[in-house]
């Protein structure tokens, strides 16, 4: 089965920049997982474990399997006494089917070549009663105020770029779609907001993890014809002003489901 190319790679500022977001974004998410003593967990595209050894201190008593195609992101990733990890392609999860209590993931739909078929595969792996939960990227949903036209132009370049790739960066939009698809019956849908401002905590964090975003893909871009060096530069100069103003807002939403097997 072909899989997509994961085009942020994992040089180590992406790295850096992976785990800036999850501390912008995991407080959010571990409240949405609604995570319960005990639980056995699968997070499925684990990157560095972050999140998963977040999961694990959370359902005090459970364990986590946290299972991840790269062994960059494995070696990198964070110890924790209740959380395996296991290399492993989402496509094919290598379990017995009904064997965990909740099966997530987050920010990996965009990056599989079948997104269908890990979804199927979620379920299946997920005991009857359980629940399986993604949350998942629409890039489209980005806003800027005052707006970057040299950022919005390198993004859908982005966009088209992943595609060629062989992923999705609009697949949040279909989790509902996706999901029904898999099997599931009762799929509810929500969204983790990202709203800030000029002045608020994370303004600068949240624009400069949009340009990480762009740096990790920019030699793909450049090299795939879909935008050049120096649109790059008038994008990143861009948010650079953006980031530095007094009366500037970003805005964005996480499309997130969890589904009942
Ligand atoms: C953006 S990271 C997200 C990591 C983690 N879920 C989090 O929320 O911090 C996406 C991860 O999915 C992994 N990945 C991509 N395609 C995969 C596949 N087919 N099977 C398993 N992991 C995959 C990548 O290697 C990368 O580490």
């Amino acid at each position: 089965m072909g899989d997509a190319t994961y085009i942020h790679g994992t040089a180590a500022p992406e790295q850096a920049r992976l785990a800036e977001l999850n501390r912008l974004t995991n407080p959010d998410f571990l409240a949405f997982l609604d995570l319960q003593p005990g639980m056995q967990i699968l997070e499925v595209g684990s990157g560095l474990g972050i999140l998963a050894c977040e999961v694990a201190d959370s359902a005090q008593g459970g364990s986590v399997v946290a299972l991840e195609r790269s062994p960059e992101q494995i070696a990198a990733a964070r110890a924790h006494p209740a959380v395996r990890y296991l290399e492993g392609d989402a496509h094919q999860l290598p379990f017995a089917d009904d064997r965990f209590d909740l099966v997530y993931c987050r920010y990996l739909l965009e990056h599989v070549g079948d997104a269908l078929q890990v979804a199927r595969e979620m379920r299946r792996v997920c005991r009857p009663g359980g629940r399986v939960a993604m949350m998942e990227n629409d890039i489209s949903l980005v806003r800027f105020d005052p707006p970057c036209p040299a950022f919005a132009a390198v993004w859908s370049a982005f966009a088209r770029y992943q595609w060629r790739l062989g992923g999705d960066a609009f697949i949040g939009r279909r989790l509902y779609r996706l999901l029904k698809e898999a099997g599931f019956e009762q799929v509810e849908l929500s969204q983790q907001s990202e709203l800030h401002w000029s002045g608020s905590p994370n303004f600068v964090a949240w624009v400069d993890n949009l340009a990480g975003n762009l740096d990790s893909a920019r030699t793909g871009l450049i090299e795939s014809g879909l935008c050049t060096a120096d649109q790059l530069a008038h994008a990143a100069d861009e948010l650079a002003h953006l980031a530095a103003r007094s009366d500037a807002t970003a805005g964005f939403a996480w499309n997130r489901a969890m589904a009942t097997k």
